[in-house]
């Protein structure tokens, strides 16, 4: 017969275990009262009460804004799909941060348009082309603000691939593998390469985005190699091949032209590869790791946070802003609160820090309130 692992004395649950049970012993110290002694709706009853006991706070400084720039002047062009986000010239870009660093917004990542794209996303690695410009103006402007960028290839590939791909046409051909494919080992040259031009102009944190292979330890080599050695890597660790980046593929002009991106960004059903990303990404080397996107993947979050000793990201991307957006527009949620309840369920779920479209909004409300 099964004995019941509690009793009930004068209202109260003792929880009891054998002496050969599994349970750890400590617990058998613990009583928990129930109802009528149990009211949770105690600490609920005023909002400084509930105040008291609130578990997760979000604070502008958990906000990375990301910015999109291109070349030129005075642009400040809408992205349909994004509405409240532009593409930015450098000039109103500076403006723009300006204004998020005065509402206590820390961090910002770019991604630029080039001018030109090729086969190696070569406007990438130019010390003249459009993210070192930006992020020495950045810089310059704004001294404190810690200045990511993200580094991958699909906004300077002509094919929008993140990484070389295998055809007759290129010196890396590989003859074993199909054509078309993304080869792994030779994007990581140009992933060093890149990151050093822009650690070169001025960038606080350099952000790999792309899901290559051995990504975190080429970087990590190539930026030591030229003294960057205290220039953090944050890694696109745990980053999932999902419908949520449709957005920003416009913002960015950066769809891939033919197939998808499934052979190297994470199949969405997969949550215990996400463990194993990130012990690869921490073994190379990386400084943080990210989560992408955020709001479906907080049980990998959640995993990740158990036993982090790294700080954890998470990426709100495109789509979930455009999906809050849309609905708002519609009249059909509250803006303002989605977007809070949004950003605190991922700081709730274990998120360091938040890459967030809604950077700008969330910072201004939290200052009102
Ligand atoms: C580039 C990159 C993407 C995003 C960030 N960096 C797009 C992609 O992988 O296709 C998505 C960000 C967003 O949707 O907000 N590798
Ligand atoms: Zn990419």
């Amino acid at each position: 017969m099964q004995l019941p692992n509690f009793i009930i004395v004068n209202k109260r649950l003792f929880f009891k275990f054998s002496p050969n049970s599994s349970v750890p012993r400590r617990h058998s110290m613990i009583s928990s009262s129930t109802f009528p002694i149990a009211r949770p709706r105690r600490l609920r009853f005023s909002s400084a009460m509930r105040q008291m006991v609130r578990e997760t706070h979000l604070q502008p400084s958990d906000f990375i804004y990301p910015l999109f720039v291109r070349h030129g002047q005075g642009i400040r062009r809408p992205i349909p799909s994004m509405p409240g986000q532009f593409q930015f010239s450098i000039d109103t870009l500076l403006v723009e941060a300006q204004q998020a660093w005065d509402l206590g917004v820390r961090a910002v990542i770019l991604f630029g348009i080039p001018a030109h794209k090729d086969a190696l996303g070569s406007e990438n690695y130019d010390p003249q082309g459009i993210i070192p410009q930006a992020i020495s103006a950045l810089k310059r402007a704004l001294p404190e603000m810690v200045v990511i960028s993200d580094l991958c290839m699909c906004e300077y590939t002509d094919h929008g691939h993140c990484g070389i791909i295998n055809t007759p046409e290129a010196a890396e051909f590989t003859p074993l593998l199909p054509e078309g494919y993304v080869l792994n080992d030779p994007t990581l040259h140009y992933l060093g390469k890149t990151a050093v031009v822009h650690a070169r102009a001025g960038a606080s944190i350099i952000a790999p985005s792309g899901m290559m292979d051995g990504m975190v330890e080429a970087i990590r080599a190539a930026l030591d190699d030229a003294g960057f050695g205290h220039i953090p890597i944050m890694s696109y660790a745990a980053k999932y091949a999902s419908a949520l980046y449709g957005p920003f593929r416009d913002a960015a002009e950066s769809p891939p032209g033919f197939g998808d991106r499934s052979q190297y960004q994470m199949d969405p059903a997969n949550a215990r590869e996400a463990l194993r990303e990130v012990q690869l990404d921490i073994a190379e080397g990386a400084d943080i790791i990210m989560v992408k996107p955020a709001s479906f993947y907080l049980d990998v979050l959640a995993r990740l946070k158990m036993d982090a000793t790294l700080p954890l990201a998470a990426y709100q991307v495109s789509g979930e802003y455009a999906m809050i957006k849309a609905a708002a527009a519609n009249g059909w949620i509250d803006e303002s609160r989605v977007m809070l309840e949004s950003l605190l369920a991922i700081k709730r779920a274990g998120a360091d820090m938040i890459l967030t479209y809604f950077a700008i909004d969330a910072a201004r409300m939290l200052g009102d309130s």
